[in-house]
């Protein structure tokens, strides 16, 4: 081999500098992206985690609020995971004839922490995947080819995935998508009858709770109500709890708080603690064997790196301490403490209009009560999150669909002493007046750019 330019060893890699790591990022990852970190003074450079903490490279920890959107339920790195990938990585990593031993004991797992008959697992690497193995399922398995879905909802991007995406903007630019699909709004059950009247309906796709839609619940029996309305009119519901699963909403699973089972869930995220990607579909074995339960259909649930040894050891040590541990349990009580902590911070602020979402899965929409209007008004959440890393070291980003919505979505191993800080952090940044934050904003290079 003769490379055109020296190659970059691992050890190199390892030791880039700040400005190194950027201008390589910059170059052959994401420039837009990498101009606004830069801009925001955001393109840190962490050289370390742990729990729920990250570190500088002069050691300094940044607590971690956003959990890699819902992936490090157990918090960053847990060592018992990365244990069990090691004991894990001398069986054959691939393999494409037979089975890995861990993949059967890996969905006998799920189907026995999963209410109702969800048995039959078909596994991925990536939560776009297992929404695109849940569509596919609905379709093989009713011959129907509609697809409803909710605004707001995110369930991925990648072409099915976006297909059933809640958001314009992401849909548009690599249109044209699947057709038949149809959009309605989240929590509107007459909309959903309506649509599924014709009985042409393969899917309902929903998060119990809304993620990136900015942690939204819906009303109160919205979900037996949806799942009633789709069995009568023969429709598979699937449940997307990607982001909700293994503890996040104070349940192992969101569909727990209302006792609806859905006909198929995708699960992805904390699965693997982080450790590992790893996503799965669920479904029960009638609709598994109507999907796919011939020969000639098999083997549309292949993928190269589904189930593979290492991810289903991930998943498995997660799954034993998640248990072990009653982590959903402790996402309850903490969600619980951080709400009440929230809503007493709204008494203190005007900037606050909503604290919502369940469990750890927490949202702080914040406005300016019409005293700015514009980029200010849209931009305010970001302010915030910018001013808590910079002079909090707080890690955290608004929900990628509702910008004005904070996220506070820790690690399920939170503390009390933790949470304390966090609210205090932001109490504080809160506390100077909105002209002080803007101000402030202004005179920064982001708040430049966005203005012009
Ligand atoms: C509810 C939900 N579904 C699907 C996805 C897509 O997962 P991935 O980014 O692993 O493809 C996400 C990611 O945030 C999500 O929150």
């Amino acid at each position: 081999m003769h490379p055109k330019k020296q190659v970059i060893t691992l050890e190199r890699a390892l030791n880039l500098s700040r400005s190194e790591s950027t201008a390589l990022f910059d170059k052959h990852v994401n420039h837009p992206l990498a101009g606004l970190l830069k801009l925001a003074d955001a393109d840190m450079r962490f050289t370390r985690a742990e729990g729920i903490y990250v570190y500088d490279e002069e050691g300094r920890p940044y607590m971690d609020l956003t959990a890699g959107y819902g992936t490090l339920n157990l918090g960053h790195n847990p060592e018992e995971v990365i244990k069990a990938v090691r004991d894990a990585q001398n069986l054959p990593a691939v393999l494409l004839v037979g089975f890995n031993p861990l993949i059967g004991a890996l969905g006998n797992a799920l189907a026995s922490i999963l209410p109702g008959d969800l048995t039959v697992a078909i596994f991925g690497s990536g939560g776009a995947e297992a929404v695109e193995n849940a569509l596919k399922t609905a379709r093989a398995a009713t011959g129907r080819r509609t697809f409803l879905s909710c605004g707001g909802a995110y369930h991925g991007l990648s072409f099915g995935a976006l297909s059933v995406c809640g958001s314009e903007k992401f849909r548009r630019a690599v249109g044209p998508l699947l057709e038949h699909c149809a959009l309605i709004p989240f929590g509107d059950l007459d909309a959903l009858q309506q649509n599924l009247q014709p009985k042409d309906v393969a899917a309902f796709i929903v998060e119990p709770i809304q993620g990136e839609g900015g942690a939204v619940v819906p009303p109160e029996g919205y979900l037996k109500a949806a799942a009633a309305l789709c069995r009568k009119f023969g429709t598979v519901l699937i449940f997307d709890e990607i982001q909700t699963g293994f503890g996040r909403t104070g349940k192992m699973f969101a569909m727990e708080h209302d006792g609806v089972v859905p006909d198929v869930v995708t699960l992805s995220k904390s699965l693997g603690s982080g450790v590992m990607p790893v996503s799965v579909s669920i479904t029960s074995e009638k609709i598994w064997k109507a999907a796919f339960g011939s020969r000639d259909r098999f083997d549309l649930t292949i993928s190269t790196f589904a189930g593979n040894p290492a991810a289903c050891a991930a998943a498995l040590k997660t799954i034993e301490i998640m248990h072990r541990e009653d982590i959903p349990g402790k996402a309850r009580e903490m969600g619980d403490y951080a709400r009440d902590k929230l809503q007493n911070l709204k008494t203190k602020h005007a900037l606050i209009k909503e604290i919502r979402g369940q469990g750890l899965l927490l949202g702080i929409e914040l406005e300016t009560g019409g005293l700015f209007s514009g980029a200010m008004e849209q931009n305010l959440a970001l302010m915030v999150i910018t001013e808590l890393l910079h002079k909090h070291h707080i890690l955290t980003s608004y929900y990628e669909f509702n910008p004005k919505v904070i996220r506070f979505e820790p690690p399920l191993i939170v503390t009390t002493e933790q949470i304390d800080e966090a609210v205090d952090a932001l109490d504080r940044v809160l506390a100077r007046r909105k002209q002080a934050i803007s101000l402030s904003f202004g005179k920064t290079a982001i708040g430049r750019m966005l203005h012009h």
